[in-house]
């Protein structure tokens, strides 16, 4: 089948390339040249674990070109994905405002019929508004809308397209339903879960999802606060809730907070939606305020440990927002490297995909090679992103490193009696505080 991808970013190139891996010949349109030439030339302009290789193989197979040319994208296609940023105006609210130039153009261009499919996330209602919009500017094609949410996780996108927890795909049209059938038939018999829905409720439950999952990551954040003035282990609490089918233990880590593209500009824009439609959810916002609040107790580990954080130097360890990526959009870890800052703090990064990201958003942060020498002198370490990496770091050298041998784990990295055992004064989240000759009960 011939499809257009439109938008190459985070969602858009995972899917024009899985959808070619799928055996469609896939045109994928960017308005950035200079991205439309590295992706020619097999290069993902962001890292993630095995884009490249599928791209390349795609590219090689001759089943994925891309193009700056909406139009040469959409003509003689069937299918249509649109996969645009809908970023976050000062209210909160989704700015749509590239998804209705996209739909303009899509219409023009179309030389026949052509089912549409929205990918971004957007308020309930986008897809009507698409479909004025194509009816408006169109030339006698006929256009069928289709909300297709996407929910892959930056990091594993490649594993989320080809095997996803699930396809969604809301339309009022049995036409839609049959062409979009025909996409994805090799991951329906291949048996993903595959479920049909109208559009409102396919939008609808998008943001629902990023909504709960955030929801759960603040819950976790408060039972930490819990858990340390009360002597518990949250890590342990969260075992024992994630054992239980009902509850699950996935994003129920507590820690610095979520970060990304998706929840907190989702969960703004959610809750906007929700005021737009007469209804008030107050619980929304108290997950946003329990994420910032996750930050802030970080910094008054920070404080507690350093006195007065003037010219102590911290070792910031991990930029991203979350491991396996480079991406630092609403990243937790920046947030915190601002907050250290502005208290007079030098601040020292280290991350293993996302310094230079990083250095671009927070100019005063620094950074260092490697891991070993971000420590080198440091007054405390803090772990900001849990890469895997981290937790093979050598306890012995990086105690000989440092000026000060104190670890503040954002994410719970370290094991805590290891972490006594080497000589560490160490603050985990939501777990007791330990100080160097700590033995396990
Ligand atoms: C999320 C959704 O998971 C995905 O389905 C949707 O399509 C896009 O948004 P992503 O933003 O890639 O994906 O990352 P995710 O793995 O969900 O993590 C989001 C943030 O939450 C990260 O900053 C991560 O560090 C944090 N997190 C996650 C926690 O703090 N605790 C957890 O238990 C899980």
């Amino acid at each position: 089948m011939r499809i257009a991808v439109v938008g190459t970013g985070h969602v858009g190139l995972p899917t024009a390339v899985s959808l070619a891996h799928l055996g469609h010949v896939v045109v994928a349109c960017d308005s950035d040249s200079e991205k439309v030439a590295e992706l020619a030339a097999g290069r993902t302009p962001f890292y993630e674990e095995g884009l490249d290789d599928l791209l390349q193989a795609e590219l090689g197979a001759g089943r994925l070109r891309f193009t700056t040319e909406l139009a040469g994208a959409v003509a003689g296609a069937v299918v249509a994905f649109i996969c645009v940023g809908t970023p976050p105006r000062a209210s909160g609210a989704a700015n749509l405002l590239a998804l209705e130039r996209v739909a303009e153009q899509i219409a023009k261009a179309a030389t026949n019929d052509l089912v549409v499919v929205g990918k971004s996330t957007v308020p309930t209602g986008t897809a009507e508004r698409l479909a004025e919009t194509l009816a408006r500017h169109g030339n006698g094609a006929a256009f069928t809308v289709v909300s297709s949410p996407e929910f892959l996780r930056e990091g594993r996108a490649v594993e989320d397209s080809l095997s996803p927890s699930r396809i969604v795909i809301g339309s009022d049209s049995p036409g839609g339903f049959a062409v979009m059938r025909e996409v994805y038939a090799p991951l329906i018999d291949a048996g993903v879960a595959y479920i049909e829905t109208d559009i409102r409720t396919a939008e609808l439950a998008k943001h629902a999802c990023n909504a709960f999952l955030s929801l759960k990551i603040s819950y976790a954040n408060a039972l930490a606060r819990i858990c340390e003035l009360s002597g518990a282990d949250v890590v342990a609490v969260a075992d024992i809730m994630g054992s239980d089918p009902r509850i699950g233990r996935a994003h129920l880590d507590a820690g610095l907070g979520y970060g990304g593209y998706c929840f907190p500009k989702d969960l703004a824009a959610f809750s906007r939606l929700v005021g737009e439609l007469g209804y008030a959810m107050p619980l929304l916002d108290e997950v946003a305020r329990l994420n910032d609040e996750a930050v802030e107790a970080c910094v008054a580990k920070v404080r507690d440990a350093l006195w007065n954080l003037e010219d102590k130097r911290i070792a910031l360890l991990g930029l991203s927002f979350k491991p396996g990526t480079d991406d630092v959009r609403f990243s937790p870890a920046l947030a915190l490297a601002a907050r250290l800052l502005a208290e007079g703090a030098r601040v020292v990064g280290y991350d293993p995909k996302a310094m230079a990201a990083a250095t671009a958003e927070v100019g005063a942060l620094q950074t260092a090679p490697d891991l070993y020498a971000a420590l080198e002198g440091a007054h405390c370490a803090v772990v900001a992103t849990d890469w895997p990496e981290f937790k093979d770091l050598d306890l012995a050298k990086a105690k000989e490193l440092m000026a000060f041998p104190i670890v503040v784990d954002g994410r719970n990295a370290f094991d805590p009696a290891a972490m006594a055992e080497a000589g560490f004064t160490y603050y985990p989240t939501g777990r007791p505080v330990v100080k160097p000759g700590f033995r396990r009960a």
